[in-house]
């Protein structure tokens, strides 16, 4: 990104009316470099600049990759807000062009950090997301189809179009064929106990179908705004999938994926490791709220939260058996060894899940005041 980027951006800007007061830059993520402008409408906004570089490696222009993630951005915003009024940004529009692409949407606040959130607000704080996400999941998303969201050049759909009986089945099937993978390798763990765990889930699993819904695949503390009264959700990565498996995601997210994974480039500036205990909390205080008192899914929940240590441990193994691990794999999840010892820790949840079927996901942290 350069100077000349900002400047161009502004002269864009100003072709549509918007006039800026003030600019400062407020943030910086993998692909973007963030600004507030102060402008001559009712509210502040942000400015979002593309990089041309991410990842240490310089991006191909993809006109419709580039399309199809704002279109998808701005139906989340649309959905999300339509559930939970203004939990993301009401306005959102995008520039591209092949010499710059840049997005402006309102601008959300700035939020509390992590080391000056307390344990109770990070329960309200993730009851809060809880919620929202039960609502979003309960309404027919307007994209119809199944899996990653494409641009077909009017409109969004999901990549595949089948009955969603198939894709169900399709997914339970997936999850005993990567059990084999793992049990035939010659990984040490638990094969007995964890393989009897997984096949008792997934027979229970198979007879009731989830619902599809517009879930979020990028739900990390850098993309949501940790405000007490009004938290935020920015930068989606939406995708077409079944509700509970992705509310089962925020869970393993915050309470397994973010400090096993602070020792990599990508994430040891947040030191999530230090805050486990927080993290563990906004979890808590999201199946609250997802839950409802609702028994059964927090039952549910536990299981998806056992898939997705599943589905991690076989992509560290995945990744392990290749030659090489490129660049951006290597920043987002380290070397052999960092993955060698990140995959032993999946394998260990696995078999401490099967050892009590209840995990670190104990009911009793479910409440406001534990
Ligand atoms: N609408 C907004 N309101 C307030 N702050 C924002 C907004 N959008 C972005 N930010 C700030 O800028 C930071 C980076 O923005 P963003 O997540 O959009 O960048 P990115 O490069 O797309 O991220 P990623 O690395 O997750 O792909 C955010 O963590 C947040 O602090
Ligand atoms: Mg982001």
């Amino acid at each position: 990104m350069t100077n000349e980027d900002l400047k161009k951006a502004i002269e864009k800007l100003k072709d549509r009316k918007i006039e800026i007061e003030y600019i400062s830059k407020i943030g910086e993520g993998a692909w973007h470099n963030v600004y507030k402008m102060k402008c001559h409408t009712e509210e502040d906004l942000v400015l979002r600049i593309r990089k041309k570089k991410a990842y240490g490696q310089f991006q191909v222009f993809k006109e419709i990759d580039l399309i199809t993630e704002y279109e998808s951005s701005k139906v989340y915003y649309k959905q999300a807000n339509q559930c939970s009024f203004n939990i993301c940004p009401s306005f959102f529009d995008y520039y591209i062009d092949e010499s710059l692409v840049f997005t402006v949407e309102s601008y959300m606040g700035e939020g509390k950090t992590l080391p000056t959130l307390s344990h109770s607000q990070a329960f309200s704080i993730g009851k809060k997301l809880g919620e929202t996400f039960k609502f979003m999941q309960d309404i027919n998303p307007d994209i119809k189809g199944f899996g990653d969201i494409i641009w077909s050049g009017n409109q969004l759909e999901g990549e595949v179009q089948q009955a969603a009986n198939d894709f169900w089945q399709a997914d339970n099937d997936y999850y005993l064929s990567i059990l084999n993978s793992l049990s035939t390798s010659d990984l040490t763990f638990n094969r007995d106990k964890v393989g009897d765990m997984i096949f008792n889930l997934i027979e229970n699993r198979r007879k009731k179908q989830q619902k599809i819904a517009l879930v979020n695949q990028d739900v990390t503390p850098e993309n949501i705004i940790l405000n007490l009264d009004k938290v935020s959700l920015i930068d989606p990565f939406p995708k077409l999938d079944f509700d509970l498996k992705y509310a089962g995601y925020f869970v393993f997210c915050y309470k397994f994926l973010l400090p096993a994974y602070s020792n990599t480039t990508r994430y040891q500036k947040h030191a999530y490791d230090q805050y486990s205990k927080k993290l563990s909390r906004i979890a808590d205080g999201f199946i609250n709220g997802y839950i409802l008192n609702n028994e059964n899914l927090y039952k549910r929940i536990v299981d998806e939260y056992i898939l997705w240590t599943l589905l991690e441990a076989y992509e560290h193994f995945e990744i392990l058996n290749e030659n090489e691990v490129d660049s951006k794999t290597l920043q987002q999840m380290g070397d052999k060894k960092m993955i060698k010892s990140r995959l032993l820790l999946c394998l260990k949840e696995l078999e401490n899940n099967s050892l009590d079927y209840g995990c670190s996901l104990t009911k009793t942290n479910l409440s406001e005041n534990h």
